[in-house]
């Protein structure tokens, strides 16, 4: 263990030897904008010392440490004097306020370029109806330059410095990010930083036979060693391709790449310090476009060691802290949101201020479909008692569905407390949410199931999942209103529970599965396209007739969001789980500034009821209702309808 004292003097030490050398380099800059220098030097003296700690873990074995040290301090300061102004004031505000994110104003929306909007210049035209629905962080899918065809929906980045022409310019993404903070809107997009597509110039390189770049990636020149590490490896798309590891040819040669995902996906090697210092230049470079939030992709897997299973290792973490860091030097304004889907354990280590300050929380999204299959609510209201708590500084980002697959991701070892077998339920819930259990209103699809061990995942839109879709379909009126009644419910929690509600666009009016992706050469493989639909305006035109199903889905929507904006309640402070004594209706109470607000969801089809008792202990008759059917009277049970969700405050 090193003392802080010692890093002290060791961070003074190596400064004192990096600075002259830099300001060397970067004399004719820093006569321009002396005071920029000086901006640059103060917040690199206060965080120069953790940024050291941390990258000496990782690399201090090496020979070149220190000549990587200066290449990043270098790289920190070129990209900090081409740091637009506005976003230099921009820092400032979010040194001083750096609990921005956790308002109840916040509120998130997602979506694909293209799918929305066909390009960026429509996504600007959306901006008044971003404001309507009350966004104010727009996570806008991977918009950079990938290879044609098959992309991963983009994941597979072939530049992080250039937009995919058919949607923009970076230039348009500069723009639209001034925009969206004039409309009072953060712009979030992702640093896909686990992997390259194998496409881009680094890649190309390693094709080549160029060392330096063949040392970006984990290439190995037989299967050897890749069969030893795949002893311990999950299959993360076992559909497209079996193990961790896909082969191609250098110089007539086959040699062996890692690619966790797909295999034109190429792992980047974080052992090579060359690569964090690369990849922390684009990171700047995003920031200096105006991205405030960075999507962390698939932060797990980024550190490999021999002999272990490859995800959420120690220097995953490590990396991530120095890459906080950097941007606490050079681009303080910077939020990072960790896009972990793991075991919940190993989910909250992403999350803090030095790290990642706001998180997906997949186990809350698991659990409410969980809760609509079994109409239960034991293992969401044990969630949300052991589980949702976070440290200082930091959020949940709460979601019902997202652009991918929905994994059930809960502990084994929590359900396991309830008598309940992991492996069976999740089983249970694929069946349930293919559609295929007695009694399922889902219509979902499966997504990589894998022959070997029967494990899936599941795919379907919001709507699709909670019934609508089936009601339309097969079924009649009062289907289709309970189905209404599952998304306005979900959607309800994730409004009122705290952290940041993230929406997948689409969802505000109901969008059903599309089941054209089959038709599509680059999508036929992959069952996430069948959620990931192209906005249909036509249907967004009925948003605002109530007679319409999509005018009473949004309608429902924008209730509930006009409720969360004019309560704080619902955003800091504290939430406590009430035990409701039925196990159909989840309670939960949040409390904040001598303010308080009680919850009730009922998750089953039939009306239930909440016993005087606990009416009386929460003194639930002192508050008014904000929303749901039902009423309250003192020393009486409180009625529940089907599915209903009621808040008082
Ligand atoms: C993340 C993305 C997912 C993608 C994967 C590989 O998990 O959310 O869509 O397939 O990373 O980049
Ligand atoms: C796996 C990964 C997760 C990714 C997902 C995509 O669950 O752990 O990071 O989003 O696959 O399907």
């Amino acid at each position: 263990m090193i003392e802080t004292h010692q890093i002290e003097t060791e961070a003074r030490r190596s400064l004192a030897r990096i600075l002259p050398r830099v300001e060397q380099t970067l004399k004719r800059s820093i006569t321009k904008d002396p005071q920029a220098w000086r901006q640059f030097t103060v917040r690199l003296h206060d965080i120069f010392p953790s940024l050291l700690y941390l990258y000496a873990e990782v690399y201090s074995e090496r020979y070149d440490f220190f000549y990587h040290l200066e290449d990043l301090v270098e790289s920190m300061a070129r990209l900090w004097f081409i740091r637009p102004q506005d976003l230099r004031e921009l820092d400032d505000a979010r040194e001083k306020n750096p609990h921005w994110f956790q308002s109840n104003q916040m509120l998130g929306g997602v979506c694909y370029v293209d799918l929305f909007a066909n390009n960026l210049e429509g996504i600007r035209k959306k901006i008044p109806y971003f404001k309507e629905l009350g966004l104010t962080y727009i996570h806008l899918m991977p918009l950079f330059k990938a290879p044609e065809g098959e992309n991963d929906g983009g994941y597979a980045v072939s530049s992080y410095r250039d937009v995919n022409p058919s949607l923009g310019t970076m230039k348009q993404l500069s723009s639209l990010a001034r925009d969206f903070r004039e409309a009072g809107i953060s712009l979030v997009v992702d640093l896909v930083f686990n992997h390259t597509s194998n496409e881009h110039l680094w890649a190309e390189r390693a094709k080549q036979g160029d060392e330096e770049y063949m040392d970006f990636y984990r290439i190995f020149p037989s299967r050897e060693l890749p069969s030893h590490y795949e002893q311990n490896l999950r299959e993360i798309f076992p559909e497209e391709h079996a193990g961790a590891f896909s082969p191609f040819i250098i110089n007539g040669k086959e040699h062996w790449v890692w690619t966790t995902f797909h295999s034109y996906q190429w792992d980047l090697n974080y052992a090579n310090p060359a690569v964090f210092n690369r990849m922390a230049e684009e990171m700047l470079f995003l920031a200096n476009q105006g991205v405030e939030v960075l999507r962390l992709d698939a932060v797990a897997f980024i550190w490999k060691q021999l002999g272990t299973g490859c995800e959420n290792l120690p220097q995953a973490h490590t990396l991530i802290k120095a890459f906080n860091a950097v941007a606490r030097i050079a681009s303080p304004a910077l939020t990072f949101k960790s896009e972990a889907i793991v075991h919940p354990d190993d989910v909250v280590k992403y999350i803090s201020p030095e790290e990642c300050q706001i998180s997906y929380n997949p186990l809350l999204m698991a659990l409410l479909w969980n809760s609509l299959a079994t109409r239960k609510i034991r293992l969401l209201s044990q969630a949300l008692a052991k589980r949702f708590k976070l440290g200082a500084g930091t959020a949940w980002v709460n979601y019902v569905r997202v652009h991918d697959d929905i994994g059930w991701t809960f502990s084994d070892e929590d359900a396991a407390i309830l008598g309940v077998n992991g492996g069976d339920h999740r089983r249970f819930l694929n069946e349930f949410y293919r559609g295929r259990f007695e009694g399922s209103f889902a219509r979902g699809l499966p997504f990589q199931e894998n022959p070997v061990t029967g494990d899936c995942r599941i795919s379907g839109t919001c709507a699709s999942l909670a019934g609508l879709e089936k009601a339309l379909h097969e079924e009649g009126e009062k289907e289709v209103e309970l189905a209404v009644r599952r998304i306005l419910l979900i959607h309800g929690i994730i409004l009122t529970v705290g952290g940041i509600p993230l929406i997948y666009l689409g969802d505000e009016i109901g969008t059903l599965n599309d089941y054209t992706y089959r038709d599509d050469p680059a999508h036929e493989r992959d069952s996430r396209w069948v959620h990931r639909p192209r906005a249909d305006w036509e249907k967004y035109k009925k948003r605002n007739n109530l007679h319409s199903l999509e005018g009473h889905i949004f309608h429902g929507f924008r209730t509930m969001i006009e409720l969360r904006k004019q309560n704080d309640v619902f955003a800091g402070g504290e939430l406590e789980i009430i035990p409701t004594e039925n196990e159909h209706v989840l309670g939960f109470m949040r409390t904040h500034d001598g303010k308080r607000a009680v919850v009730f969801a009922n998750f089953s089809e039939s009306p239930q009821t909440i016993a005087p008792r606990i009416i009386g202990q929460y003194s639930i008759t002192s508050l008014k209702k904000l929303h749901g059917r039902n009423h309250v009277s003192p020393n009486s049970s409180l009625p529940l309808e089907p599915l209903d969700f009621v808040v008082f405050g």
